[in-house]
């Protein structure tokens, strides 16, 4: 991958978390393609558009994956982990929102492959990973994997 890391990404004993992983960084990186061809005259800014809607469109639901499992196993720490959810979902949102009406290709950029990747991989390594070892570490856990 040109525009992120993946070999930061830990697995997780949960197989939908690191599917949802995969693809975000999967949207990610098509994403930074576009912004690539929109920035060398070679793709259209509907495209760039587009990708950034998918990838609002996917963390939105990967995150409530993830909050469904929480409550489902009354995860303790949910109220901080769904927070900083929120907190990041707002803040793409608001970036999103900014190049839409401004159309500045640089702060996006720097959004999205300095912001973003650093707090996802700050975010899977601790968040992420506690609420997948509690769900795993309960009696009769399903869905989990050993790794
Ligand atoms: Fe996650
Ligand atoms: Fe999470």
């Amino acid at each position: 991958m040109r525009f992120v890391d993946a070999s930061q990404i830990p697995e997780l004993p949960l197989p939908f978390m690191n599917e949802d992983h995969a693809e975000e960084m999967r949207l990610l990186e098509g994403l930074g393609e576009a912004l690539e061809a929109h920035r060398a005259r070679t793709g259209g800014l509907e495209t760039v558009l587009e990708r950034l809607s998918l990838l609002a469109v996917h963390t939105r639901e990967h995150f409530l994956r993830e909050e469904q499992v929480m409550r489902e196993t009354g995860f303790p720490a949910y109220p901080q982990h769904k927070g900083e959810h929120d907190r990041v979902l707002a803040e793409m949102d608001g970036e999103a929102r900014a190049f839409r009406e401004g159309g500045d290709p640089v702060r996006l950029r720097g959004y999205l492959f300095e912001t973003v990747p650093a707090w996802f991989v700050q975010h899977i390594r601790t968040m992420d990973a506690m609420t997948a070892r509690f769900v795993v570490s309960r009696p009769g856990a399903s869905g989990a994997a050993a790794v």
